[in-house]
């Protein structure tokens, strides 16, 4: 339910994941009038900008971030009156003072949910939750939300969880995965269990296999500093693809509540086969992306985005910007059928997307038709398209004989639909302020998706084999496409 009154602590106030993601998505929830009447938002940093100062920054972050035609003038300046901003520094102890008084100066300061964002690097988290405990400011209503990267290892990921959980339950701890706040996303959940006919088809006795592709254009842009250290794996794989691989593998729980969506997905991440260092060979591939030539032109290799334009010399770094790889889920459903997983950036199209690929029919009756590829796929695209594509075969039309002709029945959201889909952040960070956490990740998945990915991330710290490089605005390395090829199948591509 949603509470009457809330202070939203932004840590990292005018940090870019703020003013780009958080901020819009609080605009828009208080434009439709969803958020607690009594709200406040507070950006917390290290700029020495008083609230006006901090309007200012947000206004223009509003104006840059939102179509102009989502721009209300009255709601922008609801919202900028929300707002307070309090400069302090996460890493010493200067300034918490400011944030316990205004916190518990206002009426009903009691009462108050107060959500804490933590929008800063992961080192802090710990350190910043043991300050909020040291101003008093935990009371059981209170929430603590964190964003990825959650560890760097399982080792890390432990203690930054240990450590938040020294100040926090576990129910009041929010650990985000944007994917699963994406419409698209949670309709997987709807159209696996709330239709019949897919549920007698979505196992190993007619799924021949699945397919999850996460791909972007774009490069590492200016977040090289925190992605050369973590690369494709921790940044994508390790979240959010083994999220919706979750998604599409798990069982139906019994009802949609805070904890069994997320134990269904716990048991998929336990049913993951262990990647031995032999499959780690075998069954995955990294890459890095080099010059190329996309839709925006030509662009720099990763080394040359690290460096930046003053660096002379590109550094020579090993961080992987794309991984394919093969996974198995071992259980009574999944077994022999295999997950491809691949995600990339500054590849040649911007799609997420998730093929249940069937098996061929059993036996080819019609005549001159053996051969020909007749499987059908369920093509579910998370984005840009959202919808839904069912590949099958028909009849070519015609008076001579029976010709197979590939066709497809297309399911797009914006036609069905003709309303803005939410982004991610509305409905999380809703979902924080009500108390809901069913779509955030619950620690036992966190680490149980490092245990997942660590070998890998030994086996590849300890190859002396590089990055096979892709030139941008390509599909990736050809070791991907050779990946399925040696299975005898192949990646299934959106216009396909
Ligand atoms: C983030 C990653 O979690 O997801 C980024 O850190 C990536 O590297 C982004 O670009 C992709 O999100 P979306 O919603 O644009 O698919």
């Amino acid at each position: 339910t949603l509470p009457q009154a809330c202070d939203f602590t932004v840590f990292g106030g005018t940090g870019d994941l703020a003013l780009r993601k958080i901020l819009p998505a609080l605009y828009h929830r208080d434009l439709e009038g969803h958020l607690p009447p009594d709200t406040r938002i507070i950006g917390v940093s290290r700029s020495e900008i008083d609230d006006d100062g901090y309007r200012a920054e947000v206004r223009a972050g509003l104006e840059t971030h939102l179509a102009p035609e989502h721009l209300d003038p009255d709601a922008v300046e609801r919202l900028l009156g929300r707002l307070h901003h309090l400069c302090l520094d996460s890493g010493s102890g200067e300034g918490w003072h400011l944030l316990h008084d205004l916190l518990k100066d206002r009426p009903h300061a009691d009462e108050t949910v107060r959500v804490f964002y933590l929008a800063v690097a992961p080192r802090l988290f710990g350190p910043t939750c043991a300050r909020l405990a040291e101003i008093d400011v935990v009371d059981e209503r209170a929430r603590v939300v964190m964003e990825k990267p959650i560890g760097h290892d399982l080792a890390s990921a432990r203690e930054v969880n240990d450590a938040v959980g020294e100040v926090f339950e576990e129910r009041q701890i929010f650990r985000i995965d944007h994917y699963l706040g994406k419409e698209s996303v949670q309709n997987l959940l709807v159209t696996r269990f709330a239709n019949t006919f897919l549920e007698p088809l979505w196992s190993s006795r007619w799924v021949d296999h699945v397919q999850i592709t996460v791909a972007e254009t774009v490069g590492v842009g200016s977040r090289g500093g925190y992605y050369d250290h973590a690369g494709a794996l921790r940044d994508m794989v390790q979240n959010h693809l083994l999220q919706l691989l979750c998604l599409v593998a798990m069982e139906p729980p019994t009802y949609v509540g805070r904890e069994n969506v997320r134990d269904e997905k716990l048991k998929v991440l336990q049913a993951l086969k262990p990647l031995s260092p032999e499959d780690v060979d075998r069954d995955t591939v990294r890459g890095q992306y080099a010059a190329g030539l996309t839709a925006e032109g030509p662009v720099p290799s990763y080394a040359d985005d690290l460096a930046g334009p003053e660096t002379a010399g590109a550094p020579d770094s090993w961080t992987e910007t794309f991984v394919a790889l093969k996974a198995e889920v071992r259980n009574w459903r999944w077994a022999g059928v295999p997950f491809y997983l691949r995600t990339g950036k500054r590849m040649d199209r911007r799609v997420s997307e998730i093929v249940v690929v069937f098996k061929e029919p059993p036996h080819a009756m019609f005549p001159g038709s053996e051969g020909v590829t007749t499987a059908n796929r369920l093509h579910i695209c998370v984005q840009p398209d959202e919808g839904m594509r069912l590949h099958l075969t028909a009849k070519e039309p015609g008076p001579g004989g029976i010709r197979l002709r590939p066709v497809s029945l297309d399911l797009s959201y914006a036609d069905a639909f003709d309303q803005r889909s939410p982004e991610a952040y509305e409905r999380l960070l809703m979902d924080v302020i009500r108390g809901n956490p069913t779509l955030f990740m619950r620690r036992d998945e966190v680490e149980a998706a490092w245990s997942w990915v660590e070998p890998v991330l030994a086996r590849w710290a300890d190859s002396p084999e590089r990055p096979r490089r892709y030139p941008a605005g390509t599909p990736g390395p050809y070791a991907a496409a050779a990946l399925l090829e040696r299975d005898g199948r192949a990646w299934q591509e959106t216009d396909q």
